[in-house]
């Protein structure tokens, strides 16, 4: 406990921006990632990760989609979740650029957004 899961802190190790690894992340989902990498452009935070993004969150949120399963958000499985998890590679896929910085999907119209977020 108290650090982001595997797979974000990897990308966090050479994307590391302004946080220090050993005091980023507590899988409450209210610590932010990096100053490196802004989501939106009216955001004054970065997004959070490494937290549980479940049926129970969305409930609570109000706001948020509910995801298909533990491993895929959408039903057309665009956007993973790791071990029920969202982490970076929730929207980003270091290894295909068609959508760039490295996305998911296109955020056209705030397309990836709302794959989770519906208000
Ligand atoms: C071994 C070091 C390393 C690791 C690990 C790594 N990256 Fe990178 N990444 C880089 C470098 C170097 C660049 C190129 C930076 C540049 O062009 O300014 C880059 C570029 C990127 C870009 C594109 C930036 C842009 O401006 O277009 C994204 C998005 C990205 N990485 C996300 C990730 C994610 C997500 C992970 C984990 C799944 C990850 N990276 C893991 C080193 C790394
Ligand atoms: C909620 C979706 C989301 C998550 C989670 C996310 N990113 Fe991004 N990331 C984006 C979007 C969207 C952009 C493009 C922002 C823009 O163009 O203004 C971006 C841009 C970037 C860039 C390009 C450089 C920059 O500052 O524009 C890097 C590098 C990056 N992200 C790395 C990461 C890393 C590392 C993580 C995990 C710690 C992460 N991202 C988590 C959506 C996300
Ligand atoms: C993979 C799913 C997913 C994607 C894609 C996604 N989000 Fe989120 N986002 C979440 C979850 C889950 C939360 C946590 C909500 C909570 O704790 O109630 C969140 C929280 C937020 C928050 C609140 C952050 C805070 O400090 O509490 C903002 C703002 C936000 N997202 C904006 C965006 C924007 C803008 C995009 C598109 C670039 C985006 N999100 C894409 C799942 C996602």
């Amino acid at each position: 406990m108290g650090q982001p899961a595997g797979i974000s802190k990897a990308c966090l190790s050479c994307h590391d921006g302004t946080v220090a690894m050993d005091s980023f992340g507590n899988n409450t989902g209210t610590h932010l990632m990096t100053g490196s990498a802004k989501v939106g452009t009216d955001l004054s935070d970065d997004h959070p990760v490494s937290f549980t993004y479940d049926t129970a969150l969305a409930t609570a949120d109000g706001s948020l989609v509910t995801p298909a399963s533990a491993s895929f958000v959408d039903a057309g499985h665009a956007v993973p979740l790791f071990a029920g998890k969202m982490e970076c590679a929730s929207c980003h896929d270091v290894h295909n650029n068609i959508n760039a910085p490295f996305l998911r999907k296109s955020n056209s119209g705030s397309a990836l957004c709302l794959t989770c977020h519906n208000k």
